[in-house]
């Protein structure tokens, strides 16, 4: 047996040789935490599925928001949550609506130090629970939706925030958020692209958090997971409509699309670590079946390597506490 002339264990024997050549690194810079916050609540209050996630009060919101900043994270993606609903939606668009208002503390308590951005969809907003407004018939109405979204984009953006974060999947929304934005003189407001999103059981604990009830299903406007080359024509329109940066939804699922992606545009590539991927890693670890903090730290290594520059993830803080710590 003649012994190996080359061997790639050589660079894999200490831990200093393996840092000096490890192709990846995790900066809390790109990890932006997406954060609930629910109208009329005094406390901020567990959600089942997603443990460790909080539903914020106002006030827990803020303080959140702080701590967030001083863990050096690169954003923070704001979800409101209503007591009301109605079918158009109206509390999205409403000044006074839970998330206008929330955008409006955090910009207060944390100004530039970190970039606030919002989730810009009807469906935490609409009684029916879908992305857009209905037809007489109960599909949802792309153009109608449209109209509503650019109502919504300037209502975030008069309420301060740095980033609109459009996720309907209806065509033609980054468009149309992009020229009512600048019609009403918010040409510095930028656009994420939910730019590729999949109709994907993997938004499952994401209903619980928003409380979502929502009738049917949203195969008829967000994308078959059985398709990759549909991606790429999803994220070239949205860079020809003025999408600043994109994002691909689910991540860990979908790390082809990530990497297709990444290698089609030269627009920020994000990808969104759902509530799914994080409820699972979860529920295995609480079970001790999985090392909770190494399981955590693979699967946003993973997401970066296939060239996610930005991830969205529920454990942007503690991976960003983590990171400071150990490496
Ligand atoms: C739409 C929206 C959803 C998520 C983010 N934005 C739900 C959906 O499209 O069905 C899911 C995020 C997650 O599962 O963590 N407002």
């Amino acid at each position: 047996m003649p012994y190996p002339e080359i061997r790639p264990r050589r660079l894999r024997r200490t831990p200093a040789l393996r840092r000096l050549v490890s192709e990846t690194r995790l900066d809390p810079a790109e990890l932006i935490v997406p954060m609930f916050v629910k109208e009329g609540l005094t406390e901020p209050r567990a959600i089942a599925s997603l443990p460790g996630v909080l539903q914020h009060s106002r006030d827990s919101l803020r303080k959140a928001a702080v701590e967030a900043v001083q863990a050096g994270i690169g954003g923070i993606m704001l979800f409101g949550v209503p007591a009301e609903r109605d079918p158009a939606g109206s509390g999205g668009i409403d000044p006074d609506g839970i998330l206008n208002v929330a955008i409006r503390d955090v910009v207060s308590e944390v100004g530039d130090a970190t970039v606030v951005m919002s989730d810009l969809c009807l469906d935490e907003f609409t009684s029916h629970g879908h992305c857009g407004l209905l037809t007489p018939d109960g599909e949802v109405d792309n153009d109608a939706t449209l109209g509503a979204y650019a109502e919504m984009a300037v209502a975030q953006a008069e309420a301060g925030v740095h980033v609109v974060g459009p996720s309907g999947m209806m065509d033609g929304q980054v468009g149309a958020v992009r020229r009512a934005l600048d019609a009403a003189g918010h040409q510095d407001v930028a656009v994420l692209a939910y730019a590729v999103k999949y109709a994907s059981a993997f938004f499952g604990p994401f209903r619980d958090a928003v409380e979502s009830a929502l009738e049917g299903d949203r195969r008829a406007y967000q994308q078959d997971p059985a398709n990759l080359r549909e991606s790429l024509r999803e994220v070239a329109l949205d860079v020809a409509e003025g999408a600043d940066m994109v994002m691909v939804k689910p991540a860990l699922p979908y790390l082809d699309v990530v990497s297709a992606v990444r290698d089609a545009v030269d627009v920020p590539v994000a990808a969104y670590q759902v509530s799914g991927e994080y409820a699972m890693v979860e529920a295995a670890a609480a079970n001790g079946w999985i090392d909770r903090e190494r399981v955590m730290l693979e699967t946003l290594t993973s997401i970066r390597r296939a060239g996610a520059q930005i991830i969205l993830t529920y454990w942007a803080v503690e991976a960003a506490r983590l990171l400071r710590e150990r490496y």
